[in-house]
């Protein structure tokens, strides 16, 4: 890989910026200073540095996206705004989002470049739970706890069982959801066929992974090793 490639992808600046630093000499191959950005190394033996610090090389990266409404979950639009514009430049050529929150849905989102673990987490196979905190227009009642848990006529298909807890019940209703299938507008057809709407919805984990709430709407930050760590051993199915 072209050694300004490399320090992009490992986020030490925009390909700009690193080749700024390649050239003034702040960047090390193996103990020695090299000046030219199309250099290519090996990233798995070769050991870089840039003003002495060693940029650790990670195959794939993984963020935590606290994502806000009015954004759509997408890489790229020509006109709507993406959850991939809240990302600095130089994260975002190879990351994507995985899976797909509506443009009015807030919270945790999972932004990546490791193909086979977004593939993997939105298997179906898989059941990864999903959590959501909703607000919903109208009384929501034991009866409706009881037909997510056995699954509703969705009219194309029929929903799995999905875990409804109600956490505050009147005119208008606050619940947390678990389903462990992602379709389109999932949460929100779901309560249509028990009658009710969906006025805010926010998710807050996805399998183990959490949403931290010291992440801002709008901002994101890596995933710390262990949480990379539950994410994959989450894979097995169990949860
Ligand atoms: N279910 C929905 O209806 N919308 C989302 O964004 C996620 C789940």
């Amino acid at each position: 890989m072209r050694l300004d490639k490399y320090l992009s992808n490992m986020g030490v600046g925009t390909r700009t910026e690193v080749k700024g630093m390649i050239r003034k000499g702040r960047v090390q191959v193996n103990g020695g200073v090299v000046k030219t950005p199309d250099i290519k190394i090996k990233p798995e033996e070769d050991a870089v540095s840039v003003d002495g610090e060693t940029i650790t090389y990670e195959k794939y990266r993984y963020f935590m996206f606290h994502k806000p409404a009015g954004c759509i979950t997408a890489t790229e639009d020509p006109m709507q705004k993406t959850v991939m514009d809240y990302f600095e430049v130089n994260k975002k050529d190879t990351l994507f989002p995985v899976g797909r929150l509506d443009k009015d849905t807030e919270g945790l989102l999972l932004v990546t470049d490791d193909g086979a673990l977004a593939h993997a987490l939105l298997s179906p196979k898989k059941k990864i739970g999903k959590t959501y905190f909703a607000i919903i227009d109208g009384e929501v009642t034991e009866e409706d706890v009881v037909a997510f848990s056995k699954g509703l006529d969705l009219g194309n298909f029929t929903s799995m069982p999905a875990k409804l807890e109600i956490r505050k019940a009147g005119m208008v209703s606050e619940i947390i959801v678990t389903i462990y299938e992602g379709k389109f507008h999932q949460v929100k057809r779901m309560f249509e066929a028990v009658g009710k709407k969906v006025t805010y919805l926010k998710r807050l984990s996805m399998g183990a992974l959490c949403l931290d709430e010291n992440l801002s709407k709008g901002e994101y930050r890596p995933l710390t090793e262990e949480e990379i760590q539950m994410c994959k051993a989450n894979l097995d199915g169990s949860k």
